[in-house]
């Protein structure tokens, strides 16, 4: 029976991930671990979780050694916008985290990792229509951590036999957690803007086009790779997934065609400009379809209305 332990199990991925893994696997066997943050009703009460600092090489020694996991989601990192806000916390959480987990699966025998990488893990030399496999010299704080995981993760598979794999997400829309610390976040922001108070004021420029994905599509990405047969896979810890691209405008009339009084305006970030600006338009993910068989689900519209549909309710006291 897998016995699978989540970090980072408040943020915008742990909290739909972990219910669907219990779902599969059962409840007890399914550990959030959590610092000093809120985790979701439906991950607090539905089973176990552990207070886990990421950045306390003893603590994190500890709860592998205590849970004994064979496999562990490994969530927990600074976003692209936060990192470059706050170098010395990115490094301590996205790259000596990062190998204290590493070296404790190791030490304590837990068979897979799963990493996920980001678009940030590519920069401004990569064709704006990124392949799978292709330069990467991101100029981020946060790149430069996704780089090394897939280097690391990649690494440890064919030094040490852990199973180290990882999807290169794109910016990714949900209904549940709001993320606050990303570049792609404005595309969450938007929504919670239109219903609110029918405004959104976007920190990108109009026609910034960026790689995104519904946080279902997302979810399904990293359990589908974290399940797939291991001898079929080439790469490993270094996947493009792929769903749309478009840009602030575009959305804001995909929005605007089901909510016709909103209306947006523009106030430029430039340090989320110029990492939008780094990253490409779009990922070609057809290594991933080839090698686990991905796809893909929900494109602009089916998104756009479930956001809507969902956050009505959710935010029902503040739409008035
Ligand atoms: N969504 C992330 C960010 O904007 C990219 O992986 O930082």
């Amino acid at each position: 029976m897998n016995k699978i332990l989540v970090t980072g199990a408040s943020g915008q991925i742990g909290s739909e991930l972990i219910p669907v893994l219990r779902e599969k696997h059962g409840s007890d066997n399914v550990i959030a671990s959590v610092h000093e943050s809120h985790l979701l009703d439906e991950v607090d009460l539905t089973g176990p979780s552990v207070e886990l600092d990421v950045t306390d090489k003893k603590q994190v020694e500890d709860i592998i050694e205590s849970t004994q996991p064979d496999t562990i989601f490994h969530l927990a990192s600074v976003l692209s916008a936060l990192a470059e806000q706050d170098r010395q916390l990115a490094y301590k959480v996205n790259f000596e985290a990062l190998y204290t987990i590493l070296e404790n699966s190791v030490k304590y025998g837990v068979d897979k990792v799963i990493i996920p990488s980001s678009i940030g893990a590519f920069g401004l030399d990569t064709p704006a229509v990124a392949p799978n496999d292709t330069l990467q010299r991101p100029n981020t704080i946060y790149g430069i951590s996704k780089v090394l995981g897939e280097l690391l993760g990649n690494y440890y598979y064919s030094m040490t036999g852990l199973d180290v794999r990882g999807v290169r997400l794109p910016g990714v829309l949900s209904w549940k957690v709001e993320p606050t610390a990303g570049t792609t976040d404005y595309a969450v922001a938007i929504f919670y803007g239109a219903l609110i108070s029918g405004k959104y004021v976007c920190y990108l420029r109009d026609d910034t086009k960026l790689p995104m994905m519904y946080m279902p599509d997302a979810v399904n990405s990293l359990i589908l790779l974290s399940e797939a047969d291991g001898s079929k896979l080439q790469h490993r810890a270094d996947f493009n997934v792929a769903a749309i691209s478009f840009t602030p405008a575009e959305l804001a009339t995909a929005i605007t065609k089901r909510l016709p009084h909103f209306e947006m305006e523009y106030a430029i970030d430039p340090m989320r400009q110029a990492i939008a600006d780094s990253w490409p338009d779009e990922l070609i993910d057809d290594v991933a379809k080839t090698e686990w068989g991905w796809n893909h689900k929900y494109g602009l519209d089916e998104i756009v209305d479930d956001m809507i549909e969902k956050l009505s309710i959710k935010l029902q006291d503040k739409i008035g």
